[in-house]
C-alpha cells in the first residue's frame, strides 16, 4: 500500500456495481477519502449516490473492483469482523429505517447497545443528541408518528449516536426548513471536527455551496470532483 492511502479512511479501487439485469449504476469508480474528511457528493437522482454509501458499508456488494475501508477489504469482513466493522460505521439512510413501532429514544439507544455502555450514559446521550436536533420534546413518541422532517432527525441521531468513526449520512436535509438544516449541519460539523470521516449525498445545494470541503459528482456512473476541499 502506497504511504498516500494508508490514512485513507475509504478506498475504491476500479469499483463497477451492476443491479439485474442490467442498470450499471457504477462504473469504472475510483477514489481515496482520508480519514477525516467531510465530502460531499452530488448528482442526479438515479446516479448512484446512495449505491456508492450500500457499497461502504457492505449492504451492497461490488460487480467488480476492491472497496477497502480503514485498509480492510470490505469483501474478506465475514462474522464478527463486519458486525465489528459496522459498529464503526453510522448510516443514515435515505428512507431512515426506523423501527416505527418503537419510542424514538428507543431507536436511538438500540445503535448504543453493542457498546456496553451504562443505561444511565446511554439516556444521557439520547437527550444530548435529541436536544442539539430540536426534537427533545419527541423523545417518548413513536417514530411512525412523526413527521418525515422528524423522522429524518431521529435517523440522524441513531447513525451518529455510537461515535463512529465513519459517518454515512443520505440526503439528511431533503425534508427539513432551513432552522432544521442548520442544526443537522452544525451536528455533522462538531462531529467531523472531532475527527470523524463524513460522507454526505445530498442534492441540496445550500449545504455545500459556502462550505470548502471536497465536492463530487456522479454522472452516468462515474466519479467527477467538482472541488477540491481543505482539511480542517
Ligand atoms: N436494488 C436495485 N435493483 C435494481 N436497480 C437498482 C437498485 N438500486 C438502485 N438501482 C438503480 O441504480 C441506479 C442508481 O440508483 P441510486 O439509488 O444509487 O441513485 P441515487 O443517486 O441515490 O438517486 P436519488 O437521488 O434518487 O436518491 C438507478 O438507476 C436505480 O434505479
Ligand atoms: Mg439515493
Amino acid at each position: 500500500m502506497s504511504d498516500q492511502s494508508t490514512n485513507a479512511m475509504v478506498e475504491l479501487i476500479k469499483v463497477s456495481k451492476t443491479y439485474r439485469p442490467n442498470i450499471r449504476a457504477l462504473e469504472d469508480v475510483s477514489i481515496s477519502i482520508r480519514s477525516g474528511e467531510m465530502v460531499f457528493i452530488t448528482g442526479r437522482s438515479g446516479a448512484g449516490k446512495t449505491t456508492f454509501l450500500k457499497l461502504l458499508c457492505k449492504m451492497e456488494l461490488p460487480t467488480k473492483g476492491l472497496v477497502e475501508i480503514d485498509g480492510l477489504d470490505i469483501r474478506k469482513m465475514q462474522g464478527k469482523r463486519l458486525s465489528l466493522l459496522r459498529q464503526q460505521i453510522g448510516v443514515a439512510y435515505q428512507d431512515f429505517k426506523l423501527l416505527t413501532d418503537r419510542t424514538v429514544a428507543e431507536n436511538i439507544s438500540i445503535a448504543m447497545e453493542v457498546s456496553y455502555l451504562k443505561q444511565q450514559i446511554v439516556r444521557k446521550r439520547v437527550r444530548a443528541l435529541l436536544e442539539e436536533l430540536d426534537l427533545s420534546d419527541k423523545h417518548s413518541s413513536m417514530t411512525g408518528d412523526l413527521s418525515r422532517g422528524e423522522q429524518q432527525r431521529v435517523a440522524l441521531a441513531r447513525a451518529v449516536a455510537n461515535s463512529p468513526k465513519l459517518i454515512l449520512v443520505d440526503e439528511p436535509t431533503g425534508n427539513l426548513d432551513a432552522t432544521s438544516t442548520g442544526l443537522v449541519m452544525d451536528m455533522l460539523a462538531a462531529l467531523n471536527n472531532s475527527g470523524a470521516t463524513i460522507l454526505i449525498a445530498t442534492h441540496d445545494h445550500t449545504i455545500y455551496r459556502d462550505v470548502d470541503h471536497r465536492l463530487l459528482e456522479l454522472r452516468s456512473g462515474q466519479m467527477h470532483q467538482l472541488r477540491d476541499g481543505v482539511m480542517q
